[in-house]
């Protein structure tokens, strides 16, 4: 069993630094697309053969240390009743922007509106037999009341800052909801057999650090309060967050995710040895041509040399974009490290 990873989010001792790459399944990969052709992006991730099939592209290609489930964060959405479409991005059929919308929201446990997604996990568990964990995911509040405030994605999000200011309220009462269904997604996908959640936060760095406590923060400690007995490492991704990283390391999470911006040495002195990093290589470096991309990726690593707990990712989802020569610098890059970290631990 490949528990490399497993072992990093729990700052043990590793033979060489685990690595995946946020949204490693997906439209980089030309598998990905050809499946695309002739599937709708929401019919992949409802058949759980083919969110399995998805899940298992990157792994077939490049050794890494861990396989994450094709979904969304916004599916789960479909417990509290919200439609949507995706083209690429997502488009809820109606935002949410008032007091009698948000009470209406209507929570049905995740097992019984979104069933695919236990029955992918256990799938994708079962086919990898051990060759890699399965991390499941949700998004963090915040970040969801982003998308279902404002309709659909949108550059600073004004819908969703404007109800904070306007009714603070209501976006408190979205949020309470949206913690009690993440956190009964997040045990599904646990229960089913995920062995790592990761939590993504990709909007809360739109907030202030004295809105971020009360509006992001608060509700992710909630969820994690509502794992913590299942024993699984959980990951707190918090994107665009240079100013919030002392107060997302609070956060109660095993792993804190730590995006781009931050050089993550930087980061590790700034939240202290007590919780395992993961990161952090801008996601446009891999336009970079491969030596330059085997260049930035040892130096993320070498940032981290010797440092209990490090997985190595990139610093936000991997672009559609990206070259694959560069994933496979990226790969080699990680590879060419193994030993490192042992030979540096038993220097010191
Ligand atoms: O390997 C994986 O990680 C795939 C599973 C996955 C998807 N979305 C598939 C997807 C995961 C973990 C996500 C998370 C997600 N979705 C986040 C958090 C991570 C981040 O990037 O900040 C967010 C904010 C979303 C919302 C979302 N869904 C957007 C903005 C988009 C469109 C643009 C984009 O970034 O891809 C989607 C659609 C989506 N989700 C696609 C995929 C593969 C593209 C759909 C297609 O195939 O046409």
């Amino acid at each position: 069993m490949n528990d490399r990873f497993l072992r990093a989010c729990r700052r043990q001792p590793v033979d060489r630094t685990p690595l995946w790459i946020m949204r490693q399944a997906g439209r980089y990969l030309p598998e990905y697309r050809a499946l695309r052709k002739d599937v709708d992006f929401l019919t992949v991730c409802k058949t759980p053969e083919l969110a399995v099939e998805v899940s298992l592209q990157p792994l077939r290609r490049f050794p890494l240390d861990a396989s994450i489930i094709f979904s969304d964060i916004l599916l789960p959405l479909e417990a509290l009743g919200c439609r949507m479409t995706f083209n690429p991005g997502p488009k809820l059929a109606e935002p949410i922007r008032t007091r009698a919308q948000v009470d209406a929201l209507d929570a049905r446990p995740a097992a019984e509106v979104v069933p695919y997604v236990a029955e992918a996990v256990s799938m994708l568990r079962r086919e990898l037999d051990g060759k890699t964990p399965v991390i499941g995911f949700c998004g963090a509040p915040f970040t969801l009341a982003a998308y279902l405030v404002q309709g659909e994605g949108k550059e600073g999000f004004g819908a969703v800052k404007t109800m904070l200011y306007r009714e603070p309220g209501t976006l408190e009462r979205l949020l309470e909801t949206l913690t009690a269904a993440m956190t009964d997604y997040l045990r599904l996908q646990i229960g089913a057999g995920a062995q790592a959640v990761q939590i993504f936060d990709s909007w809360a760095g739109l907030l202030a650090p004295a809105q971020y406590e009360p509006f992001a923060l608060r509700w992710v400690r909630a969820i994690l309060a509502g794992v913590r007995d299942l024993g699984v490492p959980v990951i707190y991704f918090v994107n665009g967050a240079p100013h919030l990283l002392e107060a997302a390391a609070t956060s109660g999470a095993d792993v804190l995710g730590i995006c781009w911006r931050t050089p993550i040495d930087v980061a590790a002195a700034r939240v202290g040895p007590s919780l395992a990093l993961q990161g952090n290589l801008d996601p446009h470096a891999l336009f970079a041509d491969p030596t330059e991309v085997t260049r930035l990726a040892t130096d993320v690593l070498d940032r981290m040399t010797g440092r209990a707990g490090h997985i190595m990712n990139l610093g936000h989802g991997i672009l559609p974009e990206t070259p694959i020569p560069s994933v496979e610098a990226l790969v080699a890059a990680v590879h060419a490290h193994t030993g490192r970290d042992a030979a540096v631990a038993a220097q010191s």
